[in-house]
């Protein structure tokens, strides 16, 4: 095989990758990177310390049985409430739940106070959350350069049109297969998809012949490290040649394929494809385009095309909602193609918005609470807190001097983890500053000189006025 293509294969004009997640929604993410899932054993055993998860074991055996229901289609028109602290794993325990259902099932966070904008209706934020987290699994055939990146080098040219700059003329890129090795001369278009996707040497990567659009798969293994716990992927060697025909497998869901069809803008892929058949110019979602994406959506299962996986959707601080959300979201919980549906409050009794008078649990309705199964999570001693803090600082890649642990562990004793874990990154930046690598004890001593916990500065200003209505 000729190791020296030098063609420009890959079409002018490329297209940015299709299915891009939502920024908002990954950050919302990224704090719980550690987690993996409910850390099981095939019993249904909470592991003392599993998939990154440390302690709060009844609850993660609790969510392990709802798990096991919503995989044998008992779990319908019901929902899971999570009750507990700040910062006690609620959140956590909802991203393991959808990480037990399987790998890429969708999970998508929002908070109560959400609803309330003065643009769109509360009922329909609650209707895209829903749609948001009902994916579709789309299997395409196409042609494609795939390998581990072994040469990434962008040619410069002097740029004709202003006297000084330069511009990228055409990117030179290596990639290797088991069997063998590719070079391909590509366009500029397509050296901004890699830096977008954040490709670097090593590793491994698909390009679409005919879109040009980058996927970077994960990193190639032959550059794993030791660590148990990592937030990267790694991926073997592909086989095959460089130049193929793959399946592809795209994951959307049905709230991406509603906004892209809200602004139809034409193209090749699965997502415009759809956007031409319902070209009307919409810049809205309304109920009928939810119909049509549906009716298409339907098409595509029924040719065993497209597979619908049903994801999670979890609305933080419930309380937060009114009567009308409640009302609504015991219709949506009874459609046919509902997601599960997780809430979480820190809230005892209190008033359920919306209401002048009623005073129920967490502030949730009754009817709505009787559909719900409900599990507490409980406080973490000083030792789970040293635990999750060392986690932590494995996925951050940040080194500890002795003693941080400990003190960081009595921080979050004393005030919440979340606290400990928020500690990390601003003592990193004090370490940096230092000119350390590793963050030492007076870091964390000075964070505490600059920065207040919580219950500090309730305790300052006096009244501890912000318990109002909790439970703990
Ligand atoms: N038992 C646990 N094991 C490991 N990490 C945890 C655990 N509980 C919470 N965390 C981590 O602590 C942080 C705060 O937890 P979170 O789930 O956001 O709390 P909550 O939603 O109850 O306020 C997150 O980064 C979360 O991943
Ligand atoms: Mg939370």
């Amino acid at each position: 095989m000729s190791s020296a293509s030098t063609s420009t294969p890959v079409a002018h004009n490329a297209l940015p990758p299709p299915s891009v997640p939502s920024a908002g929604r990954s950050s919302r993410i990224a704090p719980h990177s550690h987690i993996k899932g409910l850390g099981l054993t095939p019993e249904g055993l909470a592991n003392v310390d599993g998939a990154g998860f440390v302690g709060q074991t009844n609850a993660r055996e609790a969510c392990g049985v709802i798990v096991e229901l919503i995989k044998s289609r008992k779990f319908s028109g019901r929902a899971l409430l999570l009750v507990g602290a700040p910062g006690t794993g609620k959140t956590a325990l909802a991203l393991a739940v959808a990480q037990e259902l399987g790998s890429k099932v969708p999970f998508c966070p929002m908070v109560g106070s959400e609803v309330y904008s003065t643009e769109v209706k509360k009922t329909e934020v609650l209707a895209e959350s829903f749609r948001r987290a009902i994916g579709l699994r789309i299997k395409e055939t196409k042609e494609v350069y795939e390998g581990e990146v072994t040469e990434l080098t962008p040619t410069e040219s002097e740029n004709p049109l202003s006297g000084y700059g330069k511009t990228v003329s055409h990117v030179v890129v290596g990639l290797k297969t088991v069997k063998g090795t590719k070079q391909l001369r590509l366009d500029p278009t397509i050296y901004e998809a890699i830096l977008k996707e954040r490709v670097v040497v090593g590793d491994v990567i698909y390009i679409e012949r005919n879109t040009g659009a980058v996927k970077r798969v994960g990193r190639s293994d032959a550059y794993a490290s030791s660590y148990d716990l990592e937030s990267e992927t790694y991926v073997p060697l592909p086989k095959g040649d460089v130049h193929k025909r793959k399946e592809l497998v795209q994951d959307v869901t049905l709230g991406d394929l509603d906004a892209a069809n809200a602004r139809p803008q034409g193209g090749q892929d699965i997502m415009s494809v759809m956007g031409s058949l319902v070209k009307s110019g919409r810049t809205e979602v309304t109920d009928k385009l939810r119909r049509e994406v549906n009716k298409i959506v339907k098409g595509y299962v029924d040719q065993g095309v497209a597979e619908v996986i049903p994801g999670v959707v979890f609305i933080d601080e419930v309380h937060m909602l009114d009567i009308e959300c409640f009302t609504y979201l015991n219709a949506l919980l009874e459609s046919p193609m509902a997601p599960t549906v997780i809430f979480a409050t820190n809230r005892g009794n209190s008033l359920v918005r919306g209401t002048v008078d009623i005073v129920a649990p967490h502030g949730i309705p009754v009817d709505l609470l009787d559909r719900c199964m409900i599990v507490k999570t409980e406080q973490y001693t000083r030792e789970q807190v040293g635990k999750v803090v060392h986690l932590r600082s494995i996925v951050e890649g940040l080194k500890l001097g002795s003693g941080v642990l400990e003190r960081l562990a009595a921080e979050g004793e004393n005030s919440s983890l979340r606290y400990a874990l928020q500690l990390l990154t601003p003592a990193s930046i004090l370490a940096n500053l230092a000119g350390r690598t590793q963050i030492e004890v007076e870091d964390i001593g000075e964070m505490g000189e600059l920065f207040l916990d919580a219950k500090t500065s309730a305790a300052n200003i006096g009244q501890g006025g912000f318990d109002g209505g909790k439970m703990w």
